[in-house]
């Protein structure tokens, strides 16, 4: 794509993005602490889940230090809902490492930001971009596909890619990267999903690379079967995969079981044979004690709970 291209993709996306951008709460404030509370919501779940969770997060942990100084079981509980429960504690780590390390005050620079606990290159960026306006790429699943079928046509493309991408696209000005990278967000979540995309209503459809796809189709949504026509390169990986296959019974699965019916009883420790047949239908003491210790000795290296002799609870 040429510059001039770029240029206009740019200003065409930014200005459908002032008029049809999600109104998200974690894009109407300033505060970066808030920044970085969405910003592990949404690493592993969906924008719809994080909301309720979020607002109602905010109003039990209003700022870095009730976070620091709160329990940890406190912060287990406000984190029902989502799932992936370590980034909770991965969570109120960061904070204690920005009381203690940082004098309280959220690192602006992303390799900084990176060396906190729960923080990868995405989190880092996006905190870096969206809290404090630093024009850095950011990249995600939705911005990478994005990136892929605008620039080169390609809506399955490696993450070192999208990462090249991501740095080829960012506009040098921090409140327009900042912009961007939401609308590619954006776009990605409405318009340019990954099954359907409904390139009929893209803003900026007569710029994609991708655009020969929509050629030749009358449909406005464009099929899967018709992407792959159309795009031959594109990886399997996008195939509809069915939901929750093969998610019941594996360990993750028994984890956030144990999480949450710890969550539900009141603070006192819980012993294991109570636990068990909450956790799984045809527990057994003399059969599953052993596994459940084990899953339990997992979940204590991770912060998740505490063991004592044959009770558990989440740690204080
Ligand atoms: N706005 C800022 N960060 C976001 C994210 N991770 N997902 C959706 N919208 C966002």
């Amino acid at each position: 794509m040429t510059q001039p291209t770029l240029t206009r993709l740019r200003r065409r996306l930014l200005r459908w993005y002032r008029e049809h951008g999600r109104d998200l709460p974690w894009r109407r404030t300033n505060d970066p602490y808030h920044a970085m509370v969405a910003e592990f919501m949404l690493q592993q779940t969906g924008v719809g889940r994080v909301l309720p969770v979020y607002e109602a997060f905010l109003q039990r942990f209003p700022s870095l230090s009730t976070l620091v100084d709160a329990p940890a079981s406190e912060v287990i509980r406000a984190w029902s809902g989502m799932g992936y429960n370590r980034r909770a504690i991965n969570l109120q780590r960061a904070a204690r490492v920005i009381v203690k390390e940082h004098g309280g005050v959220i690192p602006r620079d992303p390799a900084r930001l990176a060396t906190l606990p729960g923080i990868g290159r995405y989190t880092a960026a996006a905190i870096a971009c969206f809290a404090f306006h630093r024009p850095v790429p950011v990249m995600d699943t939705n911005i990478r596909r994005v990136l892929g079928r605008l620039l080169t046509g390609h809506s399955d493309i490696e993450a070192d890619a999208g990462w090249t991408l991501a740095e080829a696209a960012v506009p040098r000005d921090g409140a327009r990267a900042s912009a961007w990278h939401q609308a590619l967000m954006d776009l990605g979540a409405t318009t340019c999903s990954a099954r359907r995309p409904k390139c009929g209503e893209c803003p900026v459809n007569d710029l994609c690379a991708a655009r020969p796809l929509m050629e030749g189709t009358e449909s406005i949504t464009i099929s899967y079967a018709e992407l792959s026509e159309a795009m031959p390169t594109l990886r399997v990986a996008e195939r509809p995969q069915p939901k929750q296959q093969g998610w019941i019974g594996t360990t993750r699965y028994y984890r956030g079981r144990i999480v949450e019916a710890l969550r539900n009883t009141k603070n006192g420790a819980m012993p294991l044979d109570e636990l068990g047949p909450l956790v799984r239908d045809e527990y057994a003491t003399t059969e599953h004690q052993a596994w459940l210790r084990e899953l339990l000795a997992g979940l204590e290296r991770d912060g998740l709970v505490a063991v004592s002799g044959d009770a558990v609870k989440l740690p204080e």
